[in-house]
């Protein structure tokens, strides 16, 4: 659903200042279509912050009339959260089970043995074809708007609005002009970079800021177009806003540089940390999800293997079921897209298995255990499988160390639930050991 070209005129008062300096064009997209979420009392209560009297009017007239009419879809709502709504469970254990039984339900095929070479790469092509942003999962994805004036429990900055703004928001008029009048992916890019280019930033919250106005406007786009676009800025802004939770989580809203004002609006005296939980772990996923490969989320080892985002699978969750599916796709993707060409591919699974043994975090629940046993089964063999072929063909072992380690952890899970698959592990150690390294 393509939405008509709106008078840009109509613009002035939406980019019209406050006493600030700031224009609602400072936080939101270039005309506001995602306001459409919110009832006309919200926004009327929002734009009071901002201006009053004939101003005030005039922003209430174009909100609702750009956006043809006011389509309310509710507080509630998550936007991107994949599969569209998430899991059902009271507990991350109970959403992981969950999580488990749809993918089996989805794609029964990730949960059958593989015994060769052949059946591996078929496992790969099918794991790669998968539609990500179709797989529900048992995490939630931020609300799009968290007002404190709904209640103590939407005192957050764990949404997608910018709490700060970053740039000066004439200085995006023209090229959100342009965009406005033919809303492609190319004059999208246009904004992203301008925004980056012209955003000034002091510190932290600010960048937090800035990453949040960056994937609204990707969510704004799909709005907008009805299409789901695949373009990921160079520095995955999602990826950025799920960084800023996990450092900042041990730290305080003193040392992340959060203005007096916003401190007590969000009570964070008291819900810092909280807050940074909800910020990490879902924004990992939806970073992931648009780069599935994480090799284009910045090229720190940490992002590549996806440490931290599987320390937080396990510590804000447990969702391990979600961790073996999200490594399983992202090594897939490693082996196909490389971090350069013909880079050579590892086996890397991180903390899923340098840490406390496998099968003491595997899920309790007998069916979940059982569907998590068997897809981590064939994500192990066919892992294996690729190594081997790999190895096979450059004659030469890349990481031998860390990579003998990881095989022998596997090799004691695979044991540990009476499916070992000896020869095939003994084929690989052998080659990582005896294969020259440079
Ligand atoms: C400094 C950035 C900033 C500016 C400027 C700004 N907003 Fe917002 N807006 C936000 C944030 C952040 C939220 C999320 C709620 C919160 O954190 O208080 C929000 C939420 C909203 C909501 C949803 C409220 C709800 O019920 O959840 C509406 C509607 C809205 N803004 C309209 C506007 C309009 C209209 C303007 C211009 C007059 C404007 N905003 C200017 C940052 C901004």
């Amino acid at each position: 659903m393509m939405r008509p070209v709106l008078s840009l005129d109509g613009l002035q008062a939406w980019r019209a200042k406050d006493a600030k300096g700031q224009s609602c064009a400072s936080c939101h997209s270039p005309d506001g279509i995602e306001l459409t979420a919110f009832t006309e009392s919200d926004l009327r209560r929002r734009i009071l912050r901002h201006h009053s009297g004939d101003l005030a009017e005039q922003v209430v007239r174009i909100v609702t009339q750009n956006s043809n009419r006011l389509k309310f879809i509710g507080h509630d709502y998550r936007p991107f959260q994949p599969g569209g709504s998430v899991l059902p469970g009271k507990t991350p254990q109970e959403r992981d089970g969950a999580f488990l039984a749809n993918l089996a339900k989805q794609h029964p095929f990730l949960f059958k043995p593989i015994s060769s070479l052949a059946q591996a790469l078929e496992y790969q092509k099918e794991i790669l074809a998968i539609d990500l942003r179709s797989v529900p999962i048992g995490i939630e994805v931020n609300r799009l708007s968290e007002d404190s004036a709904l209640g103590a429990n939407h005192a957050t900055i764990a949404n997608w609005f910018p709490d700060v703004p970053t740039f000066d928001s004439d200085q995006l008029a023209a090229v959100s002009d342009a965009y406005l009048q033919n809303p492609t992916e190319e004059n999208l890019r246009k904004i992203d970079e301008k925004a980056v280019l012209l955003s000034s930033l002091h510190d932290q919250f600010s960048m937090l800021s800035l990453a949040k106005y960056r994937c609204l406007n990707l969510l704004q786009h799909e709005m907008r177009t009805g299409k789901q676009t695949s373009f990921l800025p160079p520095d995955n802004p999602f990826w950025q806003i799920a960084e800023v939770g996990r450092v900042y989580a041990d730290s305080d809203e003193i040392t992340l540089h959060v203005p007096e004002t916003i401190v007590l609006d969000k009570s964070m005296k008291t819900t810092f940390k909280s807050q940074m939980r909800q910020l990490r772990l879902p924004w990992f996923w939806l970073g992931w999800i648009r780069d599935p490969s994480l090799t284009k989320s910045g090229l720190s080892r940490e992002t590549l293997r996806g440490d931290y985002f599987c320390t937080y699978l396990e510590q804000d969750g447990p969702y391990m079921g979600h961790e073996a599916f999200m490594l399983t796709r992202k090594l897939a993707e490693q082996n196909r897209n490389p971090v350069q060409p013909n880079f050579p591919w590892e086996i890397q699974y991180t903390f899923f298995l340098a840490n406390d043994p496998l099968i003491k975090r595997e899920p309790k629940d007998p069916t979940a255990k059982e569907l998590f046993r068997r897809l981590t089964h064939s994500s192990f063999v066919m892992s294996l499988y690729l190594l081997e072929q790999d190895l096979r063909a450059r004659k030469k072992a890349y990481h031998p160390i860390p990579q003998g380690s990881q095989i022998k952890f596997l090799n004691q899970y695979l044991n540990d639930i009476h499916q070992p698959e000896a020869a095939l592990v003994g084929r690989v150690s052998e080659l990582l050991a005896t294969l020259p390294t440079k």
